[in-house]
Formats: structure tokens, sequence, C-alpha cells
């Protein structure tokens, strides 16, 4: 039998994908817990300068009512199937774009969220309380339905990003928020660099045909795309925050050692795969792709391989 850490830890010292399959033929136990610490702290090294805010320790947890709903908070946020089924589309967890349970700093972590909301965004032209900003990552990460507001499982989401948040000051960007900008690249971004790189440096844990692998049937390496991965109107569609993500925190424990070239290469390559449909949909791909993504970032509604993405 063996967990997801230790199918992580084979990854990262370079088994070989024979010795990895038969790991994960042997696999019966479902995945637990989040990544294991030594394999992420290993990207902090790539930006010594910044001392991103440290959030309360675990062990710290109230026992009360309210750490109840933080503890529940979690765990959806870690097993989000498991824990909220119902608004959920696809395999992905929150914690698997939002590293070590949402504490990640250039993860896009909680604690660097929560205190600053309620705030405009583009993307719905309004302000967005923090519920209605979690309501877009299940609508549109999740490829699910989002939970009204006052559901259960967005308080429970709440209160955990909230404790995360303790201490923190409100309004203010923390160093480490979000996914990092990268500047744009000095070359083209090219999908067919970016296959190369794939194959080399993600392949062994997303698969070669982009779907991940799952363990006991819980996701262990999530899928990039396809049915089962994030939809169009996803932020990590956006091929910019894509390469931001991956520079910082891809192949996972190994965040900072590829390019910022071989970033957007890669980010390039895995968001011009087919995903599930955006569900602001308005009948048409050119139409859509004119509402929605009307960027060189989007490659929905363009020609990829003879194909138009986006098309029903
Ligand atoms: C497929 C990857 C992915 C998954 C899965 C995902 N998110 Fe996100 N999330 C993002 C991206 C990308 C952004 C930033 C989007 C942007 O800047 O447009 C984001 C932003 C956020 C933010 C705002 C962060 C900030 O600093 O303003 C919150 C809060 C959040 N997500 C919560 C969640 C929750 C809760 C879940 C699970 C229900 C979840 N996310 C699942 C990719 C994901
Ligand atoms: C050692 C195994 C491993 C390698 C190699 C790896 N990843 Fe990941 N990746 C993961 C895991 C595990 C997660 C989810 C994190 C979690 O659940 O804690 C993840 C999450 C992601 C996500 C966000 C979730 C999703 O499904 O969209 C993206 C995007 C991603 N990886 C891209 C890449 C790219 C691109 C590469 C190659 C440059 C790469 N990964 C290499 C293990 C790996």
């Amino acid at each position: 039998m063996i967990d997801r850490n230790s199918l992580i830890r084979l990854a990262l010292v370079g088994a070989s994908s024979a010795v990895l399959n038969a790991a994960f033929a042997d696999a019966s136990a479902p995945a637990v817990a989040s990544v294991s610490a030594s394999a992420s702290s290993v990207s902090a090294a790539a930006s010594p300068a910044k001392k991103p805010f440290t959030p309360p320790a675990e062990a710290s947890l109230p026992t009360d009512g309210f750490g109840q709903s933080v503890k529940l908070g979690e765990q959806i946020f870690t097993h989000t199937t498991q824990f909220a089924g119902k608004y959920v589309g696809n395999t992905l967890n929150c914690a698997s774009c939002h590293l070590d349970a949402g504490r990640k700093a250039d993860s896009s972590p909680l604690w660097g969220a929560y205190p600053l909301y309620p705030a405009y965004r583009a993307k719905n032209n309004r302000v967005n309380s923090f519920a209605e900003r979690m309501q877009g990552c299940f609508q549109y990460s999740m490829n699910g339905k989002a939970p009204p507001l006052g559901d259960p499982v967005l308080l429970a989401l709440e209160s955990y990003a909230y404790w995360l948040a303790k201490g923190a000051p409100v309004g203010t960007r923390l160093a480490g928020q979000g996914y990092p900008k990268l500047p744009a690249p000095a070359q083209k971004a090219d999908y067919a660099r970016g296959g190369a790189i794939y194959a080399q440096h993600c392949a062994l844990c997303h698969g070669a045909d982009g779907q991940g692998q799952s363990s006991g049937g819980a996701t262990v390496f999530p899928p990039l795309w396809g049915a089962h991965s994030f939809n169009w109107g996803a932020g990590m569609g956006d091929i910019q925050n894509a390469a931001g993500f991956i520079k910082a925190n891809m192949p996972l424990g190994l965040g900072g050692t590829l390019t910022d070239q071989q970033a957007w290469d890669v980010a390039t390559f895995m968001d011009s795969h087919e995903r599930p449909q955006d569900p602001r949909f308005v009948g048409s791909v050119a139409a859509t792709r004119a509402k929605f993504h009307d960027t060189p970032l989007s490659m929905y509604g363009q020609k990829v391989n003879g194909r138009v993405l986006g098309a029903p």
C-alpha cells in the first residue's frame, strides 16, 4: 500500500515512469493530507528576498464551534468532491491550484486573498465579497455550480480563509499574494517547445495525455486538460496566470527551476488543449471569444492542430 505523499516523493526523486506506474498499480490507500512540506519548501528558495506572511500553525486551531467551521473549510479545500460534491464538476480540489491547503506563497494563498475583499472585479464588473469570489472558482476552476451565498460550504471556506489570515493587515497586498505575474516572454510562446518541456518535466506526474492520475478514487496528480479539468472560463486558462503559477510551483517541489520562457511555452501548450465549455457560452465560439476571450492570452476559439478550441 502506498499513499499520495510517497507517490509524489517517488516522482520527485526522478523514479522512472515504470516504477511510478507500478507504485500506482499497487496504490489502494485514498489520498490524504496535502503535499509533504519537504516537497514544497524547495520553491521558497526561489524568492529569498521576500518574507511571506506566516499563517497560524495547524496545531493552534481552536476546538470550539468556530474551530470546527475552520476545520470543515480546510477539508472542503483539500477534498472538495468529498466534502462539497454537489458543487463540483471535475476531479480537482481547491488545493490543486492553491497549494499546501491554501498556505503556499505565490500559489494564490488564502491568507493573501482574504484581507483584499470586498474588491472590484473586471470579470463580472462589480464589487465582489470574498464569498462571491469563491463562487467564481466553483463555477470555472471546479467546472461546477456556485454554492448560494450563505451556504454552509461557503461559510466554512470563509472561516478557514479568515483564520489563515489572522494577524494580516487588511487591504494590503502581501508578498506572495496571487500568482506571480511574469513579464512577456523574450520569444513568442511556442506550442511545440512547450510540448517538449511538458514531456520532459510534467508528463511523469500529469500523464503524457494530461489526464493526471488518481489512486483509490482520489486525485493524486490532477488533470491539466480534458473533460475532468477546469473549464474555459477559469483563470488558469489565461496563459499568463498559468505561466506564473507554473513558474513558481511546478514541477511540484521544484518551483522556480524553469526559465520564464519555459513557463510561458509549457503554459501555452497546456492551455491549447480542449476542456469543458465556458459556462458563459453565448451560442457560438466566435461570439463567446469576442465577448470573453478577446486577448492573445486565451486560446479559446483559436485553431490548434486543425481544430477550433471550444467548439462543442
Ligand atoms: C484550476 C485551478 C484552480 C482551482 C481548482 C481553484 N482555483 Fe481559486 N484561483 C485560481 C486562479 C487562477 C485564481 C486567480 C484568478 C485571477 O487572477 O483571475 C484564483 C483565485 C482565487 C481566489 C482569490 C485570490 C486572491 O488573491 O484574490 C480565491 C479566494 C480562490 N481562488 C478560492 C478558491 C476556492 C475556494 C476553490 C475551490 C472551491 C478554488 N479557488 C479552486 C485557480 C484555481
Ligand atoms: C512530481 C509530480 C509533478 C510534476 C513533475 C508536475 N506536477 Fe503539476 N501538480 C502536481 C500536483 C500533486 C498538483 C496538485 C497539488 C496538490 O494537490 O497539492 C499539481 C498541480 C498542477 C496544476 C494546477 C492544477 C490543475 O490540474 O490545473 C497545474 C496547472 C500543473 N500542476 C502544471 C504542471 C506543469 C506544466 C508541470 C511541468 C512543468 C507540472 N505540473 C509538473 C504534481 C506535479
